[in-house]
């Protein structure tokens, strides 16, 4: 069928989308409140970097990073407190201003869309509480302070809150006032709200509370519902105890802010609010809470496991302290003595492992032998560099993380995009986890991975139409999971304006049948991989040479049958989404060099790279130097290392290095938007490493490391050990020669199998001009049918 269209007419639209919130770049290098710490907490590992890690990096200027303890990478138990501030979305429950309402078990870090979890809660409140259901939140006399394993804040009231927390429990520790009562209230009815109005709050949809006979424990469940992934009623059960004997345990149910019934021992189901209130005259009492999301009967088994009585805060602290610095920290050593670069490798490294949660053992949904793995946010954010850095440093939780998506697929139907409280939900643009499977494949994971349900998994997302959820925010296909537009995608071989995101899709489309042609080859399905090589060229289908902006000519545009268009703001209905139509351009990471061939050679491409990241080119925003390049958002993640593909690694070097020094630091604004699930932190971890993934291919494109020495450790034995000489960060950092496993390297990129299968070494040396020493073979451009030779 021939079909006849008009190229459509695009507008440059800048925008601020769901990450682009406004950042100011601190230029204080400094360790928020770690030295205000109660002193004792001491680790006993021998090598403690935990001294480097500042939870609250992050948490400001839209970071959204959970500054909470997490007691170990991807714990279930995100335990910290629940900030209330007029309108202001919490995302992590934390806010930087505003009262406390409450210390909660279960958060994310680092999303953006509207706030999930902030379930299980206490409230310590002085004195009697005659209404337990109205506003109980407090001002803090002090900053809060913590470090990894703890968190403490001081209320108004005269009320200091400790806490710790283990993989399934959380523990407090409450320092009343002497010489007048105090109550901790349990509300039943605690769950993070949204005030954004798009419709992606959480509800609260009923519960069940139960005191024990002592009146010193209680157990039950919640019911919730809602968060950015709009999920169905789902339910966490708790088992709490004080280690104290209350002067009375009370139950209370009521409605809004009304009580219908409050002292007796009311224990039921029920959708109104419910809780209890314990009051207590000492003036130091702890409580211990497990969580499931089986049974409260296994919620108490998690506490009596993990935090039997009379478990000490600076047990849990030390021993959370212990596991970060085996399993994450100790990992990666480096000759570094400056503060504030080792506070930023270390706190990049614990950020980018709070999430996802390791729930295996808690599914509630299916039974397996397979790890099963949730909060995932998402594979549109992480895709580009996050999962093949989990990878490098993880390689175990990796290989577990791989399994729990194929089983999600297996058990569900459809891999996740992004998930959370057991339900799959908001696909962006393609099918990312195509991608993140296939860099697992290429990349020779296979341990206990069954690769041919992997290969069905992703075949799925590329053969079947998922049916429509009918979001309110783009009806046209479905925001759950899979391809909504795959539809046009076979029929057409591009995306018509019938579906929201139209080009965004088509380009990551494009990007996912490339990951299917990656698994399909290694696997020996032939045909299929042929196939998916052509399709994944489809991107090309929606470049209009014609078009025209900033003196560069060609661009992704919609292709519809009447040439109009007009983009707002491009969001979810738009065919750009959170980002332009500049940005999506560069986006056919699988067939670079026909990018180049259609943006007019080499040259013209590096022009029109240069002009992405030209200061004071566009009137829009201001916080990131009016460039077109938006550092808070990842679609333009890969561009800056581009530079590799044409022969100029120097200005590689030079645009990423600008972006990681202009954008990123220490403190609370320390990165540019939202970390999405650590995407933004596995950005820079990469460029102070001096690589970039291209994922779903074996290639890492060249950069320039940050240390003297760095060593990465592999995993079975295996090391990856980064040297240079002759430079330094802040100025001399152009490459001038290199060095893989002690042989002279003339090429901007390596492989995977070079220096990471087997482990390596890279030396660098490092100057303040740009050297031509990459004059080798330029990085592959595995979809495409041009040489590079032709651009020479
Ligand atoms: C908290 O402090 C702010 C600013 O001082 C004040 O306006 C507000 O009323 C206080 N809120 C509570 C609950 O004490
Ligand atoms: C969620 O739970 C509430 C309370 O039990 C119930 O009324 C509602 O129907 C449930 N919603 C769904 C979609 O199951
Ligand atoms: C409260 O009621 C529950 C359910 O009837 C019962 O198991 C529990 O022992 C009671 N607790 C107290 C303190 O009476
Ligand atoms: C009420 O809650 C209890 C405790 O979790 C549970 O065992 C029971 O099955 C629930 N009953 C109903 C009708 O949901
Ligand atoms: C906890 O400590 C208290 C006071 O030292 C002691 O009486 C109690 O037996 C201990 N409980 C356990 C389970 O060890
Ligand atoms: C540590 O590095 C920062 C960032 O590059 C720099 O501003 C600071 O001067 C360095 N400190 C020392 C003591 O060299
Ligand atoms: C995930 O949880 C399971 C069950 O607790 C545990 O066996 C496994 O080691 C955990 N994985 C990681 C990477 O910690
Ligand atoms: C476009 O070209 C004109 C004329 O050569 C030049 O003055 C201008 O700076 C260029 N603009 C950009 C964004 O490169
Ligand atoms: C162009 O097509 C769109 C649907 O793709 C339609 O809504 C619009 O009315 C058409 N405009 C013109 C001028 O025909
Ligand atoms: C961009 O414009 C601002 C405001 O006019 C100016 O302060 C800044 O130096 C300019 N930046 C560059 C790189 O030209």
């Amino acid at each position: 069928m021939v079909l006849r269209f008009y190229w459509t007419r695009m507008f440059l639209v800048l925008l601020v989308g769901v990450g682009g919130i406004g950042a100011v770049i601190y230029a204080i290098a400094l360790l928020l409140n770690l030295g205000s710490v109660t002193p004792g907490l001491q680790t006993s590992a021998d090598n403690d970097y935990t001294k480097y890690v500042d939870p609250f990096l992050g948490t400001e200027n839209g970071g959204n990073m959970f500054p909470g303890v997490v007691a170990a990478p991807f714990s279930m138990v995100k335990l910290g407190p629940d900030l209330t501030n007029g309108n202001a979305d919490a995302y992590s429950g934390y806010l930087p201003e505003g009262q406390i309402w409450g210390f909660s078990i279960m958060h994310e870090s680092g999303t953006g869309g509207a706030p999930k979890y902030g379930v299980v809660s206490q409230m310590p409140v002085l004195g009697d509480v005659p209404n337990p259901l109205i506003d109980l939140s407090q001002n803090r006399s002090v900053s809060d302070s913590a470090k990894v394993g703890y968190y403490k804040s001081s209320l108004v009231s005269g009320i200091d809150i400790e806490v710790s927390a283990t993989e399934h429990a959380g523990y407090y520790q409450y320092t009343f006032p002497s010489g007048s009562s105090s109550s901790v209230v349990v509300d039943v009815s605690h769950v993070l709200p949204s005030f954004r109005g798009l419709g992606w709050g959480q509800g609260y949809a009923g519960g069940y509370f139960g005191i024990s006979d002592d009146g010193s424990a209680y157990e039950g469940y919640g019911v919730y519902n809602g968060g950015w992934n709009l999920a169905p009623n789902w339910t966490i059960f708790f088992c709490g105890h004080f280690d104290q004997a209350p002067m009375s345990s009370k139950t209370f149910i009521g409605e809004g802010t009304t009580i219908h019934s409050y002292g007796d021992n009311l224990s039921t189901n029920t959708t109104y609010r419910h809780g209890g209130v314990f009051s207590f005259s000492q003036s130091k009492v702890a409580s211990r809470v497990g969580i499931s999301f089986i049974s409260s009967a296994q919620a108490c088994q998690n506490i009596a496991s993990e935090i039997p009585p009379n478990t000490s805060i600076q047990t849990l602290v030390s021993r959370a302290q212990t596991r970060w610095n085996q399993q994450v920290f100790s990992r990666v050593t480096t000759s570094e003595t400056n503060l504030t670069i080792l506070t930023q490798l270390y706190t990049y490294l614990y950020g980018m492992m709070l999430i996802p949660t390791n729930r295996t053992g808690e599914n509630p949904l299916w039974t397996s032998n397979e790890p099963y793995y949730d909060d995932i946010f998402t594979f549109w954010d992480l895709f580009r560099c996050g999962t093949a850095l989990m990878h490098v440093l993880q390689p175990s939780a990796y290989e577990e993380q791989i399994r729990s998506l194929i089983d999600i697929w297996r058990h569900e139907g459809w891999l996740p995009d992004a998930r959370s409280s057991d339900y799959t939900g908001r696909t962006q643009g393609g099918s990312n986890a195509d991608n993140v499977l296939a860099d697992a494949f290429v990349k020779g994971v296979r341990g206990m991975v069954n690769w041919l349900d992997g290969f069905n998994a992703m075949k799925t997302n590329a053969e079947i139409v998922p049916p429509n959820n009918f979001d309110a925010i783009a009806d046209d296909s479905s925001t759950r999971q899979g391809r909504g537009a795959l539809s046009d995608w076979k029929d057409y071989g591009w995306i018509t304006p019938a579906f929201t995101r139209a080009v965004t899709r088509a380009v990551e489309y494009a990007v996912n049948d490339f990951s299917l042609y990656q698994v399909a080859s290694g696997l020996g399905f032939f045909a299929d991989a042929d196939r998916y090589l052509i399709r994944s060229r489809n991107w090309r289908n929606h470049w209009n040479p014609a078009q025209t902006s900033f003196n560069s000519s060609g661009y992704l545009v919609p292709r519809d049958a009447n040439g109009t268009f007009v983009c707002g703001r491009c969001y979810w209905a738009e065919p750009y989404y959170e980002d332009t139509p500049w940005s999506y351009s560069f986006n056919a990471q699988h067939d670079i060099y026909h990018l180049i061939a259609l943006s007019g050679g080499r040259e013209a491409f590096i022009e029109r790279l240069e002009t992405f990241f030209t200061p004071n080119l566009t009137r829009k925003n201001a916080a990131y130097g009016h460039t077109l390049f938006d550092p808070a958002n990842e679609p333009a993640f890969n561009t800056p290392y581009l530079f590799n593909f044409v022969g100029r690694q120097d200005l590689s070097v030079k645009y990423s290095r600008s972006i990681a020094m202009n954008f990123y630091n220490t403190g609370r604004g320390g990165i540019p938007g939202n970390s999405d699930a650590g995407s933004m932190q596995s950005w820079i971890l990469w460029n102070m490493i001096g690589l970039y993934p291209m994922t779903g291919q074996t290639t890492f494109l060249v950069g320039s490391p940050w240390f003297k020495y760095l060593r990465i450790a592999l995993g079975d034995g295996k090391t990856l050990t980064i040297t240079s000489r002759g430079g330094n960060r802040n100025s001399a950092y152009y490459v001038q020669s290199l060095k893989v496993n002690g042989r002279s390297w003339d090429k901007a990129w390596v492989t995977w199998e070079d220096v990471f299968a087997h482990g390596g070494t890279l030396d660098f040396v490092l100057g303040d001009e740009p050297a031509l020493w990459a004059t080798g073979t330029l990085p592959p451009s595995p979809a495409s049918d041009e040489s590079p030779s032709v651009f020479w």
